[in-house]
Parts: C-alpha cells; sequence; structure tokens
C-alpha cells in the first residue's frame, strides 16, 4: 500500500498485545486498545473519580487561627511553614519529571494514558500551595524559596534532582530510568511526603488548621496512587527486563532507599526539634523505618530495617476518606464515585 505521509505506516499491521511493552515498545504508541496493562487503567480511572479542587475548600477557619496570636505555638508555626515550603516546591518537581522524563520514556498508551492524569493532579496540588499562599497572606518568595534556603530541603531535592536531570535531555539508558523511577515515585512520593502528611493530619486531628488538612487529605489520597502506579511500573519493567534488576543495581536500590530515609529523618527533626502534637522526631524516625521497608517489599527487596511497628496507625485511616468521612469533622465532599482506596 502506498503511503499518504510518510510519518504514517499505513500498511503496518495491527497492533498486536505481544508488541506492547513499558519501554521501547514495537506497537504504536497512538492506540489505546487493546489493552495490555490493565494495573493501567484502572488507576487512570480511580485518579478520575478523586476529582477535588482545593478551592473547594473553605480557609476561614485556618486563617482566623493563622491569625490569632495564640493559636498556635511557635514550633507548630515553624513546622507548618517548613512543611508548605517543601511541599509547594516539590509538586513542582515531581510534575516536571513526570512530563519531561517519564512520560518519554514509557512507551505504553495505557500508562501514558494514567501519567496524564497523574500530571493534572500534580498540577492540582501546586494549586493548593497557591491558594493556601494567598488566603493566609504568607510570603510568597519564603514559601517558594525554601527548597533553596532551607537545608534540609535542599538536601532532599538535591538528591532527586540527580536522577531527572540526564533523562530530561534523553541521553540515558533504561537502568538509569529505572533509577528515576525508583528515585521519583518509591522515594519521592512514597517515602518524603509521608512525614510532612502526618504532621498536618496531626494537626487536624487537633482540630488546628483544618481546611489545610482536607487538602492534605486529598492529596495524600492521589499519592496514595501515584506511589502504586510507580511500584507497578517498576514491577513490570523488572518482569520485561531482567537484565536491569541485576544484583549490583538491587544492592545499589538498597542504598538510595538508606540514603533517602536519612535524608527523610533530617527533615523530620529540622522541622521538629522538640516534640508536638503527639509526634517527636523519634518517632517520625521508626515511622521512616517502617515506610522504608514496605517500600523495599513492593518492589521485591528484603526489608532493610525490620521495623515491624508502626507509631502512626491512623495514617491508614487518614487515607480512606470513603470510611472516615468527618476524619476532622468539616464538610468533605463525597468526590469518591467508584476508585478503589486499597492502596498503601
Ligand atoms: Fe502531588
Ligand atoms: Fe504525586
Amino acid at each position: 500500500m502506498t503511503s499518504v505521509s510518510p510519518l504514517i505506516d499505513s500498511g503496518a499491521a495491527r497492533v498486536s498485545i505481544d508488541d506492547k511493552a513499558m519501554l521501547n515498545a514495537r506497537a504504536d504508541v497512538n492506540q489505546l486498545l487493546p489493552l495490555k496493562y490493565h494495573w493501567a487503567w484502572e488507576k487512570y480511572l480511580a485518579g478520575c473519580s478523586n476529582s477535588w479542587m482545593p478551592t473547594e475548600v473553605s480557609m476561614q477557619a485556618d486563617l482566623a487561627l493563622w491569625k490569632s496570636p495564640g493559636g498556635l505555638t511557635e514550633d507548630e508555626r515553624a513546622m507548618l511553614k517548613r512543611n508548605l515550603g517543601f511541599f509547594a516546591t516539590a509538586e513542582s518537581l515531581v510534575a516536571n519529571n513526570l512530563v519531561l522524563a517519564v512520560y518519554r520514556r514509557i512507551t505504553n498508551p495505557e500508562c501514558r494514558q494514567y501519567l496524564l492524569r497523574q500530571a493534572f493532579e500534580e498540577a492540582v496540588h501546586t494549586h493548593t500551595f497557591q491558594y493556601i499562599c494567598e488566603s493566609l497572606g504568607l510570603v510568597e518568595g519564603e514559601l517558594f524559596n525554601m527548597y533553596r534556603e532551607v537545608p534540609s530541603i535542599t538536601a532532599k531535592d538535591a538528591w532527586a534532582l540527580k536522577y531527572t536531570q540526564n533523562l530530561e535531555t534523553g541521553a540515558t539508558d533504561d537502568q538509569d530510568f529505572l533509577r528515576d523511577l525508583v528515585a521519583f515515585y518509591v522515594v519521592f512520593e512514597g517515602m518524603w511526603f509521608y512525614t510532612g502528611f502526618a504532621q498536618i493530619l496531626s494537626l487536624g486531628r487537633r482540630n488546628k488548621m483544618v481546611g489545610i488538612a482536607e487538602q492534605y487529605q486529598y492529596i495524600l489520597r492521589d499519592e496514595s496512587i501515584h506511589l502504586n502506579f510507580g511500584i507497578d511500573c517498576i514491577n513490570q519493567i523488572k518482569i520485561e527486563n531482567p537484565h536491569l534488576w541485576t544484583p549490583e543495581f538491587q544492592a545499589e536500590v538498597r542504598g538510595m532507599l538508606v540514603e533517602a530515609c536519612e535524608l527523610e529523618v533530617a527533615y523530620a527533626r529540622d522541622t521538629m526539634p522538640r516534640g508536638m502534637l503527639g509526634l517527636s522526631a523519634a518517632q517520625c524516625e521508626q515511622y521512616m523505618h517502617f515506610i522504608t521497608d514496605r517500600r523495599a517489599q513492593q518492589i521485591g527487596l528484603a526489608p532493610i530495617f525490620g521495623e515491624t511497628g508502626n507509631p502512626f496507625p491512623w495514617m491508614s485511616e487518614a487515607m480512606d476518606l470513603k470510611k472516615e468521612k468527618n476524619f476532622f469533622e468539616t464538610r468533605v465532599t463525597e468526590y469518591q464515585t467508584g476508585g478503589s482506596l486499597d492502596w498503601d
């Protein structure tokens, strides 16, 4: 058959599932069907069921508390600002890695469909910090520069940026990409968000900054799907490319998780030098060991710390908005229409 365009192969065979692949696929990336990875499509649907916007949450109570001289302790104020400062840019770092590196390398249309949904959710998360900043009248330059000016935040972000820098130019191999997936999905979204979530949800449990706490609850629900999509991607790439998952590479990934855990523990100490809200830096360290072990196991590695106890069991409850609709006794619109929250 004569092709009408040099850009489209009109005579090519129709897409076969066997030609679809996570990396370097032979199948046409512009054809969603037939689906191969149903887990990716299910996460796309679950993400769409969780739609929300930060502007739907009233900030009146937060503003009143923030303005009231004795509303929050100095420690709580300092923690909140650093927490918001970390997330304000972290969401953009994740979004940029997603669009400039991950989307480029993943050659499967149903995964790309999910990535497009995730990219929008990351935009909503960044919007959340703009909205909080505006609602409380925070100094935007202070908030959005914390990743350059607060050493414990700079250390985390600099660690992660190492893994995306080369990928954005395309000059990397598949193992570099797998490293990037670990750095961003498992570490950034799967470990480094969790101290921050625990801090803000603890405020919310004490009826403080309830608007922000509600927004964090929605972000946590989104992030739990992002994390699990990333885990599924990594495990599928391992199945299809066993030559990438060498003993040396596995040891390197374990080393990455240990480093990431240390950086997060340092961040926890920095954001709360003294205990507050029923949280201590020591408990956060135990929690981070627990989370690190869970992440290691999710990508097929043995636990690193052997922690058995989760010091914050209420975090799992907070993730289940359907069950805990009135977790903070604020208005929570029931957006969930069919997405599952079985992932953690
Ligand atoms: Fe996010
Ligand atoms: Fe995310």
